[in-house]
């Protein structure tokens, strides 16, 4: 019978047989659900051969690299290196304003970071690594096999395109046959810390598509700050749960305020929480006035530049879950 412990002892067998004795493997991962439920597979069927990569693309949220770090490294013993190449992808942003531009940038780079790290953890006795592990989902395969909408640039950033091209690797997808509220229980089963199991999905291209025109590494710092207090009152408020995706965006555009006596003239923080069962059409979360109230207040007070606050009330459609 198909239990979820039964498939863990099924999947671990089946990994160990395809790597075989001594194969290394590689992959990517985000801080996200699936990418991490996979490594955590991968580690507990072949160790440390198995070497995760997590490129710092410097639109993360805010601490997102060190937490990834102490999660995973010290609470889930994976085998992971992170790169800090957030100088080479702001490098590559600066003056683009054009949102798909942004996601083709943020994805090429990307293939490119991670195939240089790669070539680096080249096992000692010269052998190649044969292995590349994804995250894939059901939907996703689905998807890639059905749907020849928009989405399929989001698919080439969920996922390591052209990696398995260039790199001659063979692919390893523990994860395709499971849905996301399965992949979560596995999550749990496997010891993953709960909020990492629950969190909200967050794009590929992270916080370049949440500051609205440039991306600069001073804007970037603002979004960062303004999503991290939200998150943190809809966590407090016990709201988290209730929605699929919250975060906050920048928008380029500067409206007059006052702070004391001072007349400021800052930029306009846009907040955006939905509910959705499967991220097609979405409805905006009605949150209680009160707390509308004290997330605009502690965003104008604690991050400079900041003069306004503004909650966005449009369901999808017409409007996309993402702002860009
Ligand atoms: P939209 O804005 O298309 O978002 O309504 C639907 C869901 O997809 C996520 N999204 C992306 N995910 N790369 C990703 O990995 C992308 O380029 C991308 N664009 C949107 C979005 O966060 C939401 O969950």
């Amino acid at each position: 019978n198909w239990t979820m412990e039964n498939f863990i002892d099924t999947e671990i067998k089946r990994i160990r047989t395809l790597v075989g004795p001594t194969a290394e493997v590689i992959g990517a991962v985000s801080g996200g659900v699936d990418s991490t439920v996979a490594a955590k597979l991968m580690t507990e069927a072949i160790g440390d051969r198995f070497h995760a990569i997590m490129v710092d693309n410097g639109v993360l949220r805010l601490n997102e690299a060190e937490n990834v770090k102490k999660n995973l490294i010290a609470g889930l013993k994976i085998n992971l290196t992170v790169v800090d190449a957030s100088d080479e992808f702001l490098d590559k942003l600066k003056g683009v304003t054009d949102p798909e531009k942004k996601r083709k940038i943020i994805g090429n780079t990307f293939i490119h970071v991670f195939e240089r790290e790669a070539e680096k953890i080249k096992p000692k006795d010269g052998t190649d690594i044969e292995f590349l592990l994804q995250g894939t989902l059901y939907p996703d395969v689905i998807e890639s096999i059905s749907f020849k909408g928009p989405s399929q640039t989001i698919k080439t950033h969920h996922n390591v395109g052209g990696l398995l091209d260039n790199m001659k690797l063979k692919l390893i997808e523990p994860l395709r046959e499971l849905f996301k509220d399965e992949v979560r229980h596995l999550g749990e089963l496997l010891g993953i810390p709960h909020d990492l199991v629950w969190r909200h999905p967050f794009p590929g291209p992270g916080i370049a598509i949440r500051v609205l025109g440039e991306v600069t590494r001073e804007q970037v710092q603002i979004a960062r700050k303004a999503d991290y207090i939200y998150i943190e009152e809809i966590r407090k408020a016990g709201l988290y749960n209730q929605i699929s995706q919250a975060f906050a965006c920048l928008l380029p555009v500067k409206s007059v305020g006052v702070m004391g006596d001072q007349r400021t003239y800052d930029q306009v923080i846009a907040l955006r929480a939905i509910e959705t069962t499967d991220f097609m059409t979405a409805d905006w979360f009605p949150f209680p006035h009160e707390f509308l109230k004290k997330v605009a207040a502690r965003i104008v007070n604690e991050v400079d530049g900041v003069a306004r606050v503004t909650y966005d009330i449009t369901s999808k459609p017409p409007a996309t879950v993402e702002w860009e």
